[in-house]
This record gives C-alpha cells, structure tokens and sequence, in this order.
C-alpha cells in the first residue's frame, strides 16, 4: 500500500436524524469522506448542514444511525478521545495560565510537568506571544486565544485535528492574518487535518481538498482537488484557477446568480 492510500479519517456511509416535533429530521444522508495522512481536507456547506454534527460522530461523542468511522485505519464509531479538537469559540481553560493551558495538552501525553512547561514556553516565544505566557486567557484577545488553541490542539497528541469554523467569530483582518499563520505552522508540522468553514475563500487557501455538502439532509454534491502547490503562497487568490473555482462552488451551493450581481 503506497502512502497515497492510507487514510487517517474514513466516514462511511453515515446517516444521521434527529427528532423534530416528533418526526425524524435527516442531517446525515449517506455522507463519505476521507482524510490522508498529512492531508488538509475542509468541508464546506450550508448552515445546519450537519458539519458539526458530523464533526461530533467523528469524535465519537456521537452515534451515526448509521455507517462506520474509522481513525487511523482503525474501527473508531463511538469511541471518543482519539482525536485533538477545536471548536469555533477558543476553549481554554480560564483558571490557568496562558503557559499551563498548552502544558497542559502536553500531559496529557504523559509529559513530566516541568518538561511540559519548557515546552509550551519555547512555542510560545516561537509564535511570537512569549510576553502573555504567565497570563490567563481572561486578558487576551480573540486572535490569540484562537492561536493558544489552536497550538493546544496542535500539541495533543492525535494524528487528526477537528477544526470547526476556528476563525469564524474574528474580524477579517485578524482572520487573514491568522489563515497565514495556520498555513505556515500546518505546513510545518503536516497533521492530518479536517476543517470547516463558510468560507469558500478560506477552503481554498488552505485545504489540499474540499468536500461540498448539500443542504440538510446533506450529501456530498462535489470533491475538490485544490490545484494550488505546498508551501502554499498566502496570495494564490489572485491565480485564475482561485476564482474559477469560487465560482463553480458558488455555483454547486446555489449562490451563482447573488455573486453576479
Ligand atoms: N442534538 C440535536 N438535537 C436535535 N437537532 C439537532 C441536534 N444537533 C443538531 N441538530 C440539528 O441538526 C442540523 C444540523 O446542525 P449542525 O450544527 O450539525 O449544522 P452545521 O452544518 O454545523 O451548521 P453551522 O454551519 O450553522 O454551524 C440543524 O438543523 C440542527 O438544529
Ligand atoms: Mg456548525
């Protein structure tokens, strides 16, 4: 088996409903994806698609009614703690210090505290926040919560990161900035990954292939291979190939004719 084939995330074939006012509600209609080792994969769909959701079976904390996950070529349906996980709003522990808050992920690996600590200060002069290190989240601001969470998921040890929508309570110029930021440390540390944003734009930029989901009960409409080469230029939104891919997604999620007026 080449490297090519081994894949670090395998959705299968999942269905999911839910109850709504005492009639099954389909958020799940038969979605399969897959993530390679090293992969950057985004899923990028409609609001109540069922991202979030099909991010929870993933992580196990929910049942799929039916269809199979496997994580690291392993039977994983229903099986929590197998992979490192950020959430839209940064999740930090408030009642620990900047420092103890990222050391704290490194224990979790079985990581002496002292070594931990040691750790999480070189990152944090490595991203450029040395200075907030004995700080606790409270007194940060949005943008470096999301970097200290984003390098807490980084630093647990899972061979797959679940981003849902990091950047999406940032302003745009903090988001662009943070996009490049993610790009180079990704590209530095090559994690399979599986992300999801509203933002064709942000899918584009960073992602290595992009699963297009249908409305509820979501399907996959199209796969993409992201043309655009590794290390990743923070500017290929001026290529062509950028905007004609935009523009066939906009396309598949119904927005073609708002984007031409
Ligand atoms: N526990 C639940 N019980 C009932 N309905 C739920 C539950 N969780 C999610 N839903 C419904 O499932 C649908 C999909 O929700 P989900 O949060 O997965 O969407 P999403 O694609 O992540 O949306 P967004 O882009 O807005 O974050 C929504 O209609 C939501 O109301
Ligand atoms: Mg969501």
């Amino acid at each position: 088996m080449t490297r090519e084939e081994r894949f670090q995330l395998e959705v299968a074939d999942v269905f999911k409903s839910y109850e709504r006012d005492r009639r099954p509600f389909a958020v799940l209609d038969g979605v399969s994806i897959r993530v390679r080792e090293g992969e950057f994969v985004t899923l990028l769909g409609p609001s109540g698609s069922g991202k979030s959701t099909l991010f929870r079976i993933v992580g196990g904390i929910e049942l799929p009614d039916l269809g199979r996950v496997s994580i690291g070529g392993r039977e994983a349906t229903g099986t929590p703690g197998l992979i490192s996980y950020m959430p839209q709003q940064a999740s930090l522990f408030p009642w620990m210090t900047v420092t103890d808050n990222i050391a704290s992920a490194l224990e979790i690996a079985g990581v002496r505290r002292e070594e931990a600590r040691r750790t999480a200060r070189e990152w944090l002069e490595r991203i450029g926040l040395a200075a907030v290190a004995r700080e606790y989240p409270g007194v940060l601001s949005g943008g470096m919560q999301q970097r200290i969470s984003f390098l807490r998921a980084l630093l647990m040890p899972r061979d797959l990161m679940c981003l849902d929508e990091p950047f999406a309570a940032l302003d745009a110029l903090t988001r662009t900035e943070m996009q490049g930021w993610l790009l180079r440390m990704w590209e530095a540390e090559r994690r399979s990954v599986l992300f999801v944003t509203h933002s064709i734009e942000e899918a584009l930029t960073l992602s290595d292939r992009i699963y297009v989901l249908s409305k509820a009960p979501a399907r996959v409409l199209r796969e993409i291979e992201v043309p655009f080469g590794r290390p990743r230029r923070s500017d290929v939104w001026t290529e062509p190939a950028f905007t004609e891919l935009k523009r066939e997604i906009l396309d598949l999620l119904g927005k073609g004719d708002a984007h031409a007026v």
